[in-house]
């Protein structure tokens, strides 16, 4: 059976990265799927896969799959396929897998038309690299104008969003046009670093860059009360 797209469009997005399925569900029981949307990303998909996601989409939840596509045209088209049954709210691709690959990606969510709401958001770069790391891979320009390179081939393929490290947001803001969304993860609430993350932004800061999706992950997860600290950023957040 095919999920339906809930209409929901939750602002705040809390990242899965369990490696205990009873520990996530702790959380989950807790929050409310009108407020929150549920990021399951590589760890709990391997681990769990589908019927785990099907399990939070019972409970009313947005999914927003982030398995980060990255591979040759084909290859993506057929794993797209491969998730289409589960009909999830967002699924996200690296743009820097080219012009190619994002179209057949885009064709791929097109292909069953009760399938074509998924929202198709781009990977710009990682919010756990800095100058230094992008130079290392050969990326000889500034942060701020390879995301715009890889803002242009969004748009050219007709992406719903991208993903974006918060610093960033305001310098790329005005090439957005009218479609684009941004998600922001690397969300921490206080503007200091202490992992593995290099750009990280506060929630209010969020706000204030008029962000669409923010992700926050062990800012939240990591904590004895999540969900009193949850519910603070979501007041701080009211009118996002
Ligand atoms: O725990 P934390 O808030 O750092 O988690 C961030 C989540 O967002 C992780 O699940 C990570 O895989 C994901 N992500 C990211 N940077 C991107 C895209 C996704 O950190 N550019």
């Amino acid at each position: 059976m095919i999920t339906k797209i809930s209409k929901k469009n939750p602002k705040i997005i809390i990242a899965l990265d369990y490696s205990n399925k009873k520990k996530a569900m702790k959380l989950i029981n807790n929050i409310d799927p009108n407020v929150y949307a549920l990021k399951i990303g590589i760890i709990m998909f391997y681990k769990f896969g589908k019927i785990f996601i099907k399990k939070l989409q019972k409970l009313g939840f947005n999914i927003f799959l982030d398995l980060k596509f990255h591979d040759i045209p084909n290859t993506v088209f057929k794993a797209i396929q491969s998730i289409s049954e589960l009909n999830v709210w967002m699924i996200s691709v690296h743009i820097c897998g080219g012009l190619e690959m994002l179209k057949s990606a885009k064709l791929a969510l097109n292909y069953h038309s009760c399938n074509n709401k998924t929202l198709l958001m781009g990977v710009t770069t990682l919010t756990s690299l800095d100058i230094s790391d992008t130079a290392d891979i050969g990326i000889n320009m500034s942060i701020s104008n390879y995301i715009l390179k890889l803002l242009k081939l969004a748009q050219t393929c007709s992406l719903d969003g991208i993903i974006c490290p918060g610093k960033f947001v305001l310098k790329i803001k005005k090439h957005l046009g009218k479609n684009l969304k941004i998600l922001t993860p690397g969300i921490r609430l206080e503007s200091k670093l202490n992992d593995d993350q290099k750009n990280i932004i506060t929630p209010n800061l969020a706000k204030e860059y008029k962000i669409n999706y923010i992700v926050i992950g062990r800012a939240i997860t990591s904590l004895k009360s999540p969900i009193k600290e949850l519910e603070k950023i979501q007041r701080e957040l009211n009118s996002f």
